[in-house]
C-alpha cells in the first residue's frame, strides 16, 4: 500500500470522473469544458446535487440566497478574535456554529456561509462594515459584492461563476475524501464540510494560489522567473501550482480558468508574467523530474483569476471552500445513501508492551497506574 493511498479505491461516485491521463474531467456527465463559463453556479450544483439527498428545492437560487440571509445573523459573532485569525480560519470558526443537519437546510447552509462569512471577515479586517447579502441576486454576484464592496460587472461575475463551477468537484481529492469520512459517521452536513475544510487549507491542496501569488510577486518580472524557480527548487521548496496526485498531463481546469482569464480581460503585464513563469517552471520541471510529470494544476490560473477579481490573495482558499462545499454536501449525501462507516485498519509496527517498556513509558522505575 502506498502512504497516499493513490491505489486504493474508497468509494464509487456519480459525481465526478478525474481521468489524470487524458486530462480530463466530467462533472456528473457533463465535460468541464461545457459548463464553465456556460452554466452558472446554481445550475451546476443542482445537477450535482439531483437524486442524491432530500428533493430540490424548485428555485435553488432563491433557496440559496434564503440560506445566505439566515447564515448572516451568524456574523454578529464576529468578534476580534476571529477578526485576527487567517480568513480561511475565521471561515471554519464561524462555520462551526452553524446547526448541523443531513437534510437541505444544512446543505443550504453549508454552501451559502463560505460566500458570507468571507466578504465579512474581509470588510473586517479592513476595519469596514460587513454588507448584509442580498437573497434576490445570484450567488456569486452577490459573494463577490459583498467582498468588493459594490456590485460586481456583469464579466466579473461571469468569471467567478466560472471559476465556483470549475472547482464544485474534483473525485476523491483530499478534502472530499475528509467530508466523507465524516458524513459516513451520520455526523451531518456542517461536520462533513468542517473536515474539508480543514483539509483544504493545506498548501498542498487548496491552500496553494495565495502562494502562487507571494511566487509571481517575488519573481516580478518574466526575466527573473528562472533563476528565482531554480533556486527556490535548490532550497528543496514545491513550485505551487504545480504537479498533481492523478493528472500525468496538464489539469484540464488550469485551461478552463485560463480561458475565463481571457474573457475577463485582466491586466496584460500581469498575464504574461504568469505565463513566463509557468512556461520556465514546466521547463525546469521537465529537467529536474525526467521520470514525474509535473504540470500546472489548477491552482495557478486560480490565483491570476482571483487576482484580476480584486479578491486579496489570503482569501483565496476560502473561495474554493465557496465552490467546493457543493461537492462536499453532494459527495456526504452519496455517502450516506450508497456507503458505510468508513473505518481502515493500520498496522501496528511500535514494540510490544513489557515491564521494562511500561517503566521507560512513565518515566520511572515502576509502571504507573
Ligand atoms: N514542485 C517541485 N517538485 C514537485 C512538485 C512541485 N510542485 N510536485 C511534486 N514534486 C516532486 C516531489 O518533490 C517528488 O520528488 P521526489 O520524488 O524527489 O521526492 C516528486 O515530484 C513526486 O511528488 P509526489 O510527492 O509523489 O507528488 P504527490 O502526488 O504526492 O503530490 C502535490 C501532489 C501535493 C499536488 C504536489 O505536486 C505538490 O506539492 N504541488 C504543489 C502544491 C500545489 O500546487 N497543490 C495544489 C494541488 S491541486 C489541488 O489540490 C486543488
Amino acid at each position: 500500500m502506498e502512504a497516499g493511498l493513490e491505489s486504493v479505491v474508497a468509494a464509487h461516485t456519480v459525481l465526478s470522473d478525474v481521468d489524470g491521463e487524458a486530462g480530463r474531467l466530467v462533472l456528473r456527465g457533463a465535460a468541464l469544458e461545457d459548463l464553465a463559463g456556460v452554466a452558472d453556479f446554481e445550475t451546476v450544483c443542482a445537477r450535482l446535487w439531483s437524486d442524491l439527498g432530500p428533493d430540490l428545492p424548485s428555485d435553488l437560487r432563491a433557496a440559496l440566497g434564503a440560506a445566505r440571509a439566515e447564515v448572516w445573523a451568524e456574523v454578529a459573532h464576529l468578534d476580534d478574535g476571529l477578526v485576527a485569525l487567517s480568513p480561511v480560519e475565521g471561515l471554519r470558526a464561524l462555520m462551526a456554529r452553524l446547526a448541523d443537519g443531513e437534510g437541505m437546510d444544512a446543505a443550504l447552509r453549508v454552501t451559502a456561509a463560505p460566500a458570507v462569512f468571507t466578504g465579512a471577515l474581509l470588510r473586517r479586517r479592513e476595519g469596514l462594515t460587513p454588507l448584509a447579502p442580498d437573497p434576490e441576486a445570484p450567488h456569486a454576484a452577490d459573494l463577490l459584492r459583498m467582498i468588493l464592496g459594490r456590485s460586481p460587472t456583469a464579466a466579473q461575475a461571469a468569471a467567478l461563476d466560472a471559476y465556483l463551477v470549475t472547482v464544485i468537484d474534483h473525485g476523491l481529492n483530499a478534502s472530499t475524501f475528509a467530508a466523507r469520512v465524516t458524513a459516513s459517521t451520520r455526523a451531518g452536513l456542517v461536520s462533513a464540510a468542517l473536515a474539508g475544510i480543514s483539509a483544504l487549507k493545506g498548501p498542498l491542496h487548496g491552500g496553494a494560489p495565495g502562494p502562487v501569488i507571494d511566487m509571481l510577486d517575488g519573481i516580478g518580472s518574466p526575466g527573473n522567473a528562472r533563476p528565482w524557480l531554480e533556486a527556490a527548487l535548490d532550497r528543496g521548496d514545491r513550485l505551487m501550482g504545480f504537479g498533481h496526485r492523478v493528472y500525468r498531463v496538464r489539469d484540464p481546469r488550469a485551461d478552463a480558468l485560463k480561458a475565463a482569464i481571457r474573457r475577463l480581460g485582466v491586466d496584460e503585464g500581469r498575464l504574461a508574467l504568469g505565463e513566463a513563469v509557468e512556461a520556465a517552471a514546466l521547463e525546469i520541471l521537465r529537467t529536474r523530474k525526467p521520470d514525474r510529470p509535473l504540470e500546472t494544476n489548477v491552482e495557478f490560473y486560480t490565483a491570476l483569476l482571483l487576482e484580476a477579481l480584486g479578491i486579496p490573495s489570503s482569501a483565496f482558499t476560502c473561495i474554493f471552500a465557496a465552490g467546493r462545499a457543493a461537492g462536499w454536501v453532494a459527495h456526504a449525501w452519496e455517502q450516506v445513501a450508497t456507503g458505510r462507516l468508513i473505518r481502515p485498519r493500520s498496522v501496528y509496527v511500535g514494540p510490544q508492551p513489557s515491564a521494562l517498556r511500561a517503566a521507560e513509558w512513565f518515566g520511572r522505575g515502576e509502571p504507573g497506574r
